[in-house]
């Protein structure tokens, strides 16, 4: 069996080996500053004593898991800290798939790509719904797709790559989805600290026993090197996964979790607002010069990827590869993120560039 491996690290790398100058816009790579205190975790960390640098707890330091915990609103015995969402996702749908109650798994089209390669990868089947024009999911068309044979559903908000926040009756909707069904609802809000519209919406909140919840450090602590990310699980499904973590990494990286402990702890919420408004700011100079480009795109209301489509020039591997290297501008290809949007390309406003960015495509496409 192959796996379906995301094109990110290629595209990077093609980038990288580039004759010229490229802006880089692939990736979901935060360009800015760290907090402070996780800059400070780290520092002192080198200093601790030797009993610091053996294993922690399989399942996390347990500071981090009570403060997590608390943040969230759950039991600290519903939390495994785990090798960023990634790891976490991960989890989430092979514990999903164990249950033997339906081996396919609902997926958004578009999708994180990671989402379907680890649906192959755990011998699961991906079954896509698409969402609307602006990325939102109507559970209608979800409670149509669901059947006996659902064993989860992978949703993603603020999503990436759409941008699209779902509402509170989304997200309600999609726990009732996954309860009638006796399926799992995955919800990755790995972006919740970048909702812009103010609409964002916990799976959390119904706590439900059908729910698994992950999230994680890279994107709101800008640092995604640090691999650090959690999982909250229902009580009666957490053994196996924490088994499964154990077999699979032993542990998570004890100099990042302390790192990531002291950040939460002193990291006030003004480093996030800053950080919204960055986006905020970026947003609006690339989407201002797009139109000057004459491009149709999508203004994100959370995460932070634009969509952009060009009239004649399908979002191919090869359409991204001919900007990398006649444009100067590296994105990802529509098609990465499945059928629907085959046509468009997928920026990451994570360079300061973003306005120069956009003027070289208003050149490239003139
Ligand atoms: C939707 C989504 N989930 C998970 C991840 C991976 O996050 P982590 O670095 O915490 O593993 C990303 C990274 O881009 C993402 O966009």
């Amino acid at each position: 069996m192959e796996y379906e491996t995301p094109l990110f690290f290629h595209v990077m790398e093609y980038a990288d080996r580039a004759d010229r100058d490229v802006i880089d816009m692939v990736s979901g790579n935060p360009d800015w500053e760290p907090p402070e205190a996780l800059r400070d975790g780290l520092r002192e960390y080198a200093d601790l004593e030797p009993d610091r640098f053996e294993y922690p707890p399989s399942d996390g330091l347990r500071e981090l898991r009570e403060e997590i915990a608390a943040r969230r609103g759950v039991d600290a015995e519903q939390v495994i800290v785990t090798n960023g969402t990634g790891e976490a996702n991960y989890l989430a749908m092979a514990r999903a798939l164990e249950r033997g109650r339906g081996d396919e798994i609902i997926l958004t089209d578009p999708v994180y790509p990671y989402y379907p390669g680890k649906t192959t990868m755990l011998g699961g089947t991906q079954r896509f719904v698409e969402t609307d024009e602006d990325g939102q999911l109507d559970p209608a068309v979800v409670r149509e797709a669901a059947s006996e044979e659902t064993g989860a559903i992978v949703v993603n908000t603020p999503n990436n790559p759409t941008g699209a926040v779902y509402p509170e009756e989304t997200m309600e909707a999609l726990v009732d989805v996954a309860e009638a069904n006796d399926a799992i609802l995955v919800s990755d809000e790995v972006y919740d600290h970048f909702d812009l519209s103010g609409t964002f919406s916990s799976a959390l909140r119904y706590e439900s026993d059908h729910c698994i919840v992950t999230n994680g450090f890279s994107k709101s602590m800008a640092s995604t090197g640090l691999r650090v990310g959690y999982a909250v699980f229902p009580e009666h499904l957490i053994e196996n996964a924490r088994s499964r973590h154990m077999l699979v990494n032993v542990a998570t990286t004890r100099p990042g979790q302390y790192a990531a402990l002291r950040s939460l702890r002193e990291t006030n919420p003004a480093y996030h607002e800053a950080n919204r408004e960055l986006l905020r700011d970026r947003i609006a100079a690339f989407t201002d010069a797009l139109d000057a480009a004459g491009a149709e795109y999508t203004t994100p209301e959370g995460s932070f990827y634009v969509m952009a489509r060009f009239e004649g020039f399908d979002g191919s591997l090869e359409n991204v590869e001919r900007l990398i290297d006649e444009a100067g501008v590296a994105g990802m290809p529509g098609e990465a993120f499945g059928d629907s949007r085959g046509d468009w390309f997928r920026f990451a406003l994570v360079t300061p560039q973003v306005t120069e960015a956009a003027s070289r495509l208003a050149a490239f496409f003139e």
